[in-house]
């Protein structure tokens, strides 16, 4: 093309030559980018380990959706850079027109019908697969879930009455069926391995069941803003055997002398003031010395324990806007460990955290 061409100022652009050959070349290119994105999307490691049977279906959804919604993305992508590249302005074009086009039905009816047609199937997929893992077979275990600032607690029924855990235990392959609510604002209760995850609304039962199939130990994660101590308001979920499981809830807020004379009771029965340190995550809040920890949401307990008497640390843990110590807020602390530690459980932890601020 020569120089001379450039001169022409107004009037319709001039049919760009290799036209329908540039078109071949950015379908190709888009065809492959697909590919690619696609191979990229299904080989990423989007999810933490799997352990219920809800989460089989969740990532073949997944995937399905990127297999489909990467080549739109890539597609959109390639005609936007490949313009930019071919069919952008040349110095001299400033004043010329692109040619005149009024409509072309067969294209509209195309890129309006094919959408359509990806956006119901996904739907209908998408809803196939809730209704797939929202099914209720038979009668599923029932746990009471409770989010508060800052804190889940798990209630099971036994025998009639109601126990509570700082913990979520679940027996393999059984159903299990959430009931969600907050005493406050609102949390979602959410574990990942999983999969499902809903908000607990105050005023409202929410519920879901989850069938939990891999033995193991899962992060419980709130996934719902919900003030300054949403990132510690995390809790461990266990899936164990049946028989361990029974086990657990028996043994479940059962004073611990029962257990004396046993040897070390695991569980629910420890009188181990350092491990219940740990098993209450306190440690997640508050830094201490003894036990390893460096949380710094709440006060360090070397620091503010060290000239105080049990009778002080009792009422702080039982009732922790009794005294708010400097530079702190309140409103943080869980108000209810009164209920979910025993009491021979709770003086354990008292006289741990008494005897190991005392310097020297
Ligand atoms: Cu509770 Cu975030």
């Amino acid at each position: 093309m020569g120089l001379e061409e450039r001169t022409q100022k107004t009037g319709p652009r001039p049919e760009r030559p290799h036209a329908r050959a540039d078109w071949k070349q950015m379908v190709g290119i888009g065809v492959v980018a697909s590919i690619l994105g696609i191979a990229a999307g299904l080989l990423i490691d989007w999810f933490p380990i799997a352990a219920s049977d809800e989460a089989k279906p969740i990532d073949t959804l997944w995937d399905v959706l990127i297999i489909f919604s990467v080549p739109v993305f890539v597609g959109v992508t390639v005609v936007v850079l490949f313009s930019v590249w071919k069919f952008g302005m040349r110095p001299g074009e400033e004043n010329l027109d692109g040619p005149p086009i009024h409509g072309n039905t067969r294209l509209e009816v195309i890129w309006t019908a094919i959408p359509a047609v990806i956006l119901v199937g996904l739907c209908t997929y998408a809803f196939v697969v809730l209704e797939d893992v929202e099914a209720v077979e038979g009668r599923p275990m029932e746990v009471r879930v409770v989010g508060e600032q800052f804190a889940w607690t798990f209630y099971y029924q036994r025998g009639g009455e109601e126990v509570a855990s700082r913990e979520l235990y679940v027996p393999k392959d059984q159903q299990v069926r959430f009931t969600l609510q907050s005493k406050d604002v609102l949390h979602d209760f959410w574990v990942p391995a999983f999969r499902m995850k809903k908000d607990a609304v105050p005023g409202i039962d929410v519920k879901y069941t989850v069938t939990p199939n891999r033995i193991g130990s899962y992060p419980i994660v709130c996934a719902e803003l919900c003030g300054l101590g949403h990132a510690v308001m995390r809790s461990t979920a266990h899936v164990v055997e049946r028989p361990k499981f029974d086990t657990w809830l028996t043994e479940l807020g059962q004073p611990a002398e029962e257990e004396e004379g046993g040897g070390g009771g695991g569980g629910g029965g420890e009188t181990d003031g350092k491990a219940i340190f740990a098993s209450e995550n306190c440690g997640s809040c508050h830094t201490l010395a003894d036990a390893g920890t460096t949380g710094a949401v709440g006060p360090d307990l070397d620091d503010v324990l060290a000239d105080k008497d049990e009778a002080f640390i009792k009422t702080s843990i039982e009732d922790p806007e009794a005294e708010i110590a400097d530079g702190y807020q309140g409103g943080i602390m869980p108000p209810n460990y009164r209920e979910t530690i025993p009491g021979p459980q709770l003086d354990a932890l008292v006289t741990y955290l008494s005897e190991v601020t005392k310097g020297g």
